[in-house]
């Protein structure tokens, strides 16, 4: 085991874990930030996807001992009232169904218009390609994305 401080949505935050503990276990297990959500475990899914700086990363393969001081945000530090432009246009869309894996959605989407303020249909295709949902709600997302890009 081992002590990190690890700047976490913007608070410092002190955890005793093996070091090679996934961040998504370090949030859900250790800080009950339970909007990270387990999918697949091995990258391939996106349901565990937070931001690692300005980087949208998957949890599931983010030790502890890799974070250093690089701050984290997860899905809880986006907004204080789920207000972050990215979050009105998924509620404008309607775009959640079982809701699973959105948290990851809106954590990779938040990361693509950071980086690009104005991704094409293409660009978006490939930002989101990683981030799967078995509910088939791509086409809003898509469209949120867009939304999001307008404002
Ligand atoms: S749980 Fe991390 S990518 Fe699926
Ligand atoms: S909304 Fe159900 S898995 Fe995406």
């Amino acid at each position: 085991m081992a002590l990190f401080n690890l700047n976490i949505n913007g608070k410092m935050h002190e955890v005793d874990v093996d070091p090679s503990t996934p961040m998504l276990w370090v949030l859900r297990d250790h800080l009950r930030l339970l909007g990270t959500k387990f999918g697949c475990g091995v990258s391939v899914c996106g349901a565990c996807t937070i931001h690692l700086g300005d980087r949208a990363v998957r949890s599931c393969q983010l030790t502890a001992a890799q974070v250093g001081d690089q701050p984290i945000t997860t899905i809880e530090g986006l907004s204080e009232n789920g207000d972050h432009p990215v979050q009105k246009a998924w509620l404008e869309h309607d775009v959640a169904q079982c809701g699973y894996c959105q948290p990851g959605q809106i954590m990779q989407a938040t990361a693509l218009l950071k980086e690009n303020p104005n991704p094409t249909d293409e660009e978006i295709q490939e930002a989101m390609y990683g981030n799967l949902c078995r509910c088939g709600t791509y086409t809003r997302i898509k469209a949120a994305i867009k939304t999001a890009a307008k404002s």
